[in-house]
Order: C-alpha cells, then sequence, then structure tokens
C-alpha cells in the first residue's frame, strides 16, 4: 500500500493522548475518548501497547491494546483508521500488529465491539475471534454490545 511508517510505543510518550484522541475525534461518532480521557487510560494500565500509522508526518491509523501478565489475557482497546484510508488493509495491519505481540504475552485475546459496527465485526470474524458473550448496554442504554475471544494456544 501506500508509503506509511509504523509506530509502537509501551512507554509513555506526553504526545501520545493527543495522537489517539486526534484520530478518535474524526473516526468515532459516540466512541471518542478524549486526551485527558487518554491520559488517564495511561495512569489506569501498566501494561499497554499503541501501535500507529503514519503518512507524511500525519498519524492515519492508530490502535490500542492493554494486557494482564497474570492472567495472560489482552484486551484490544480502540483501533480506527481516518476515513480515507479505509478498506485498504490498515485495519488488518493493526490487528496483526497487536495480535502477534500478544500471542507471547497472552492465552486469549478479547475485545468489544458494538452489535452493528460491521467494519470491525468483519474484520475480528475474519481473524477467527468468537462472539463469546452477548452484553445488554455495554455502551450506554441500549448500546448492547458483543464480548469476542480468541485462544492464541501460545506457550502461557
Ligand atoms: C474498523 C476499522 C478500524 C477497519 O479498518 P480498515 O482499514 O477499513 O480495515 P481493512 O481495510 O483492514 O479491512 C479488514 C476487513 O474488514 C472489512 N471491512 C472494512 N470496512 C468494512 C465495512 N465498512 N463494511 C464491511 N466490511 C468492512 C474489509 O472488507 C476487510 O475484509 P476483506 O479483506 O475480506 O474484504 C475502520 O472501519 C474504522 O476505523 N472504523 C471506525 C472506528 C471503529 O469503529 N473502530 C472499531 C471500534 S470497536
Amino acid at each position: 500500500m501506500m508509503n506509511v511508517i509504523k509506530h509502537t510505543a509501551t512507554e509513555y510518550d506526553s504526545s501520545l493522548p493527543k495522537m489517539l484522541a486526534t484520530i478518535d475525534a474524526i473516526c468515532f461518532d459516540t466512541d471518542k475518548m478524549q486526551e485527558e480521557e487518554w491520559t488517564a487510560f495511561f495512569d489506569k494500565h501498566k501494561s499497554w501497547l499503541v501501535v500507529w500509522y503514519e503518512l507524511e508526518n500525519r498519524p492515519i491509523a492508530a490502535a490500542v491494546m492493554c494486557w494482564s501478565s497474570h492472567a495472560q489475557i489482552a484486551y484490544l482497546d480502540s483501533s480506527a483508521v481516518l476515513p480515507e484510508y479505509q478498506k485498504q488493509g490498515l485495519g488488518q495491519l493493526l490487528l496483526d500488529d497487536r495480535l502477534s505481540y500478544a500471542f507471547d504475552i497472552a492465552t486469549v485475546i478479547q475485545a468489544h465491539t458494538r452489535t452493528d459496527n460491521t467494519a470491525v465485526i468483519k474484520l475480528l470474524s475474519k481473524n477467527n475471534f468468537k462472539p463469546i458473550q452477548y452484553v445488554p448496554d455495554f455502551y450506554g442504554s441500549e448500546e448492547d454490545g458483543i464480548l469476542w475471544s480468541l485462544r492464541t494456544g501460545c506457550r502461557g
């Protein structure tokens, strides 16, 4: 695809919350997190990975994963591709980047989606995630969610 540059971070950098919030603001209608909320996310979670792709110094896609080492469970927190770059494989790349990392640290990888988010549901299904729980009101009143799970079969 285009000439994109991949970045990954597992150590906090003060530019991360702004970068993630900027992409969220463009990609999400209702689930966007503000800069302060991303700062709180990094305060709260001990183990996390951020992957993002840049084109001409502009972040165009980003995803986040956190995990519990003792439970060996990784959780896909967020993934977003700017609309003009969607359906070109970046969503799959962001997933691959996190899965290859998660395979070394987790036996199970989980994610929540809205019930009507066709794009991410297709992406997870294609990558062998199974819907394991229907969660009423997960995103607020009458905004149900689905919990997805993938067993890595890794060392664990
Ligand atoms: C979900 C998202 C990250 C996918 O990114 P993407 O770069 O478009 O995904 P890819 O191009 O890698 O496509 C991966 C697969 O999903 C499918 N897909 C992507 N968008 C789709 C859509 N709107 N409808 C149906 N399928 C779609 C693709 O067809 C592809 O499968 P295929 O190769 O068999 O055709 C992107 O749609 C997005 O940023 N959405 C808004 C934010 C969001 O909802 N994030 C998920 C929160 S849980």
